[in-house]
């Protein structure tokens, strides 16, 4: 059984990643000045809370080193977010002195996943996020909890929406005010995810859900209205449908983000977001990277 499905929110907060987990995957350099001009124009589009970089180990995602001068050189704008991954004590302390506003710790639901990704198991994870949330809680940064393969793991295959759940109750639990529910390598479809999501939501309050879809099968935006249906408020994307994930072979963009505004435009969702500034930091990014937008809508509102 899932939950109601005419559960729509009047306000959806879109988070935007694709400084991070869009340009972490990227093969060819990307340069700081590049970096700081998409920052710059999401929020001027407006984005409440822009993932603005990584702090992790340059040796193992090297297109995110340099983090530190991303979040210096941007123009800051009030009210807005900039949140950068953090996947150990380390990785806090610079980025509580790159004066990031929030961070984010990075677990899943698959073994496999985590070993690949972040070098030890499940619960060798959340040991080492621990200390990192103390602090976090001591200094006043709100930390998310990021959990990757809800919904398939590109080494293990299907995951059990109970192990979903139990690794997202867990970091609940040692502090994370939101848990965003990552299909790394985009596998899955509309009932698949809500039932996810209701098992997870037996344990995790509904309201401190996040869902980030990735677009590998075409199935994020189907997968992100059944999520809003159920009265899901907070939405990952990536500008121009950048991104993937270096450690999950097959996992292509993320949902970009200008369909998943024109979506929510089209249910009369609020957003506080604008649309052609949007599809302009879309564009602008897509054009240093030499390539067309993997956006459906940027492409249709942007003239041959
Ligand atoms: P390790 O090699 O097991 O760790 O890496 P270590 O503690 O032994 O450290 C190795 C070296 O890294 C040492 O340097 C450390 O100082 C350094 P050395 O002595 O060899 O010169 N180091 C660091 N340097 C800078 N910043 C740090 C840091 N930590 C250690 N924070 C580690 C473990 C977690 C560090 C590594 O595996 C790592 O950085 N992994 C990151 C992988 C990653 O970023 N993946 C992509 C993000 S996850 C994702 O995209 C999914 C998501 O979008 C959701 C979804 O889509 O589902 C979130
Ligand atoms: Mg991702």
């Amino acid at each position: 059984m899932t939950t109601a499905t005419n559960n729509l929110p009047k306000r959806v907060k879109m988070v935007e990643v694709g400084p991070r987990d869009g340009l972490q995957n990227e093969k060819q350099p990307i340069s700081v000045d590049t970096r700081i001009g998409l920052v710059n124009r999401l929020s001027a589009a407006g984005l409440p809370v822009i993932e603005a970089g990584s702090f992790v180990s340059p040796k193992w995602v090297p297109q995110m080193a340099s983090s530190e001068e991303v979040l210096a050189g941007i123009e800051r704008q009030q009210g807005v977010i900039y949140s950068a991954l953090t996947p150990n004590l380390k990785g806090y302390e610079r980025a509580l002195q790159a004066r990031a506003d929030e961070v984010a710790v990075f677990g899943a639901a698959s073994e496999a996943f985590t070993q690949k990704n972040i070098n030890c198991s499940i619960a060798e994870s959340l040991e080492r996020f621990a200390p990192l949330l103390e602090r976090a809680a001591a200094d006043g940064i709100p930390v998310r909890g990021y959990v990757s393969c809800v919904l398939g793991c590109p080494y293990e295959g299907d995951i059990a929406a109970e192990k979903v759940a139990e690794v997202s109750a867990a970091l609940l639990d040692m502090g994370c005010y939101e848990i965003s529910l990552g299909d790394t390598i985009g596998v899955g479809t509309p009932e698949k995810a809500k039932r996810m999501i209701d098992t997870v939501a037996s344990r995790v309050p509904l309201e401190k859900l996040a869902v980030h879809f990735h677009d590998t099968y075409g199935q994020a935006l189907a997968n992100i209205y059944a999520a809003l249906q159920m009265g899901v408020a907070v939405v990952d994307s990536a500008v121009a449908g950048l991104g993937g994930c270096p450690y999950a072979r097959g996992a292509s963009g993320n949902v970009a983000s200008e369909d998943v505004l024109y979506l929510l435009q089209g249910l009369g969702i609020e957003t506080g977001i604008d649309l052609d500034k949007l599809v302009a930091a879309g564009n602008y990014i897509s054009t240093e990277l030499g390539r067309e937008s993997n956006s459906r809508v940027a492409r249709a509102m942007t003239p041959a």
